[in-house]
């Protein structure tokens, strides 16, 4: 290995929750492809290398395992790593804005701004410069200015390639997705770009799943697509609401409307709302963009998604305050999962985030247990140091607690015996279903009274 072929060399700078699996995934499809994946972050890298990968994925240690050291290497060489590449692709994070104008909505750019200051920096030979990270529109053109300003005899071709994986199902996701999506100038220089993107993603993706468009459909389509992945969500949540009101269920109602061919039965499963890197980001990156546009109807109309996702968050710690006899003061109360979905270690807007924290704020005693996502957990809230315990054991989590509180539907959960933490909490017992996936009926039959959004509660 190391001599270049007639093939492509790849790049990916980032090497994160996108970077990394999806790099892996076109190391195996491609064996005679030389995929690097560079990131700044030594640790992270390191982690790659080892035995223990720095992100829990189903799949992902078999995946990499197959392919490292063969045709994937992982390095913090970023230079080299450009200099050797033929087609870069770029997948540093693009968080939220803090500071400044737009802070609050806007994506933060200024890593990828970095990022192809460094491909100028290092490129002695053309490029194709691909945009894995979900991007505000119109950055490719941005991008493409700052690569223009060079050495004119560098050729940088960028293109818009937007990541539909979802995390715990990033590897089937990657194996068989519904779409790829490439984004190019229609230019001669852009079609060809476009057309090396294809060959890649051929090696194992129906030619009828490929999907070209212009560069900033292809970036306004990833925003979009979650965007209507996230009003989904609000949508069924905001009815939660109603049927708590009005003794309706929400389970029988998602499912009615589901099976209307044209609404489908999918993320209409009512819960404490929606977290991860990309749904609250890309909303108020949309928000913020139409307001820019002057869109200002069209921008409400997105930011009432996010609302209702907040209102979740707090109305569900109401209804726990509220049915533990208006205090949890000096309560114990068990926090059953941290991740913002089961299969992921990953707590990033987790709505277990916020929730734990308005708990501490009633001065509850909060305990903290997840499978995967303890290490993050502790970080996510250790500004309020030990008013959060954390145990890695649930039955030792829930011992003489008052109440469980279930905020990620990891299957565990659904296996625990029950009768044994019943017996071990003080009474009288409270189950708190933010996922709606525990069997209800059980658990009032052993003696909890159960609380489950968007449904009536059985009390003792
Ligand atoms: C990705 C996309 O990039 C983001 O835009 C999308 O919305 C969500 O998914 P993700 O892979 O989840 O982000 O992010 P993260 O796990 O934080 O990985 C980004 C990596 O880029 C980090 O390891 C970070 O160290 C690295 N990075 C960041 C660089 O290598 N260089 C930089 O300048 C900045
Ligand atoms: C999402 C998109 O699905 C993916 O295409 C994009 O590339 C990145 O963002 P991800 O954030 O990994 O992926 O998770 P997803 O499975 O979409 O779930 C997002 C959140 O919505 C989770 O917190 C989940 O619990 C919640 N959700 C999802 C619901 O509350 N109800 C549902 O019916 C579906």
């Amino acid at each position: 290995m190391g001599e270049r072929t007639m093939k492509k060399n790849i790049l990916c700078i980032g090497a994160g929750y996108v970077g990394g699996p999806t790099m892996a995934m076109i190391a195996r499809q491609c064996p005679d492809r030389r995929v690097t994946v560079v990131d700044i972050n030594e640790a992270r890298i390191q982690a790659w290398n080892s035995d223990t990968l720095p992100i829990y994925e189903p799949g992902l240690n078999e995946l990499v395992r197959a392919c490292r050291g063969r045709n994937l290497f992982f390095s913090t060489d970023i230079a080299r790593g450009i200099a050797e590449a033929d087609i870069i692709f770029v997948s540093v994070n693009t968080p939220i804005k803090t500071f400044g104008h737009g802070a609050g909505y806007a994506a933060d750019l200024q890593y990828w701004e970095k990022t192809a200051r460094l491909i100028l920096q290092h490129a002695t030979s053309d490029k194709i410069v691909v945009e894995k990270s979900t991007l505000p529109v119109r950055t490719a053109a941005a991008m493409s200015r700052i690569l223009r300003t060079g050495d004119s005899r560098v050729h940088f071709e960028v293109l818009s390639n937007p990541e539909f994986l979802a995390e715990g199902t990033a590897v089937a996701d990657l194996t068989n997705p519904d779409r790829v999506l490439i984004g190019g100038a229609d230019t001669t220089t852009g079609k060809a770009a476009v057309a090396e993107l294809i060959a890649l993603y051929s090696a194992w993706v129906p030619s009828d799943r490929i999907l070209t468009t212009n560069v900033w459909s292809s970036e306004l389509s990833k925003l979009a697509a979650n965007a209507f992945l996230a009003q989904r969500v609000s949508s069924i949540n905001a009815l939660s609401a109603l049927c708590e009101a009005t003794e309706a269920d929400v389970t029988e109602v998602a499912r009615a409307v589901g099976m209307d061919s044209r609404i489908g039965p999918k993320f209409l499963k009512a819960g404490v709302g929606f977290g991860g890197s990309c749904f609250r980001k890309d909303l108020l990156s949309l928000v913020y963009l139409c307001e820019s546009y002057g869109l200002q109807t069209v921008a409400d109309y997105w930011k009432q998604v996010v609302c209702i996702n907040d209102y979740q968050q707090t109305r569900f710690v109401a209804t726990i305050v509220q049915a533990m006899f208006n205090t949890v003061a000096e309560k114990r109360i068990a926090v059953m999962g941290f991740a913002f979905k089961a299969d992921t270690g990953d707590t990033r807007e987790s709505p277990a985030i916020r929730i734990s924290r308005l708990l501490a704020e009633e001065h509850a005693c909060v305990v903290v247990n997840d499978p995967q996502a303890l290490a993050n957990a502790r970080r996510d809230l250790t500004d309020l140091g030990d008013r959060i315990t954390y145990e890695h054991d649930p039955y030792a989590a829930a011992r003489n607690a008052d109440a469980i509180v279930f905020l990620t539907d990891w299957q565990e959960y659904r296996q625990l015996d029950f009768r044994r933490i019943f017996q071990s909490m003080r009474q009288p017992s409270f189950v708190f279903d933010g996922r709606i996936f525990l069997d209800r009926q059980e658990l009032f039959k052993i003696g909890f009274n159960v609380y489950s959004i968007g449904r009536p509660p059985l009390l003792q």
